[in-house]
């Protein structure tokens, strides 16, 4: 059973609180928190009052997402404001090796996002020290967008670098899941999957999260 981490940029700001509890109650594993600079990706999404405000009502582990340009400014940050997964861009770090190593000495699992166009073998020299590898089925920015099929390919290809090194990363997607592409993605090796729009535009959130708990 896949590890299942709601996109809470999909949910009701307006209802954080509600939404945070539903989560909660539901099957879900962890929050998937995205947050957006707009340099790095073309939107804004929140910072540091609306992640304190999820945390303080989210049971679950928290998975953050950061689509940010230098993240390592703000590693501390994170881990004080309830972050346990923090996952950087390979894009946007210049010395990768050392922010990885930064979110661990502040306890956090240290996770890597590729986006779309990124080879996985990028990741050849870092593997070993990861907790977690993000594949981008979709250019970060926004919910809602088209799943791109090729991702299916780049978590296969993770899944033997991982077997080939000894890693101990679990492999993570993000990016136009459903109950289709859920299924070809763990079939492919993934053992979590972020969703947003798929949950919250439902007419029962609850119920689509155990669906694709039941992947
Ligand atoms: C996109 C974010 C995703 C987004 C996923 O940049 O990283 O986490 O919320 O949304 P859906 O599941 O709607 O594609
Ligand atoms: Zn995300």
């Amino acid at each position: 059973m896949p590890i299942i981490s709601p996109s809470v940029l999909s949910c009701d700001f307006a209802n954080v609180q509600r939404d945070i509890e539903m989560i909660n109650q539901s099957e879900a594993d962890w929050f998937h928190i995205d947050v957006m600079d707009g340099v790095f990706v073309p939107n804004i999404s929140f910072g540091f009052p609306v992640l304190k405000a999820i945390t303080k009502h989210a049971t679950k582990t928290i998975d953050v997402h950061l689509m940010i340009v230098n993240p390592d400014q703000y590693v501390e940050e994170f881990a004080n404001a309830g972050a346990d997964i923090l996952t950087v861009h390979y894009e946007a770090c210049t010395h990768l090796h050392r922010t990885i190593q930064l979110i661990k000495s502040h306890g956090m699992k240290a996770g890597v996002a590729l986006n779309p166009h990124t080879n996985v073998e990028v990741l050849n020299n870092v593997i070993e020290d990861l907790d977690l590898v993000l594949i981008m089925s979709v250019n970060p920015g926004f919910g809602g967008q088209k799943f791109i099929q090729n991702a299916i390919n780049k978590v296969a290809q993770t899944k033997l670098l991982i077997e080939q090194t000894g890693s101990k990363a679990i492999i993570e997607v993000d990016g136009g899941v459903n109950l289709e592409t859920g299924k070809q993605l763990v079939d492919a090796g993934a053992s979590a999957l972020v969703a947003g729009s798929f949950v919250f535009r439902s007419s029962n959130p609850s119920e689509t999260i155990s669906k694709l708990k039941g992947l």
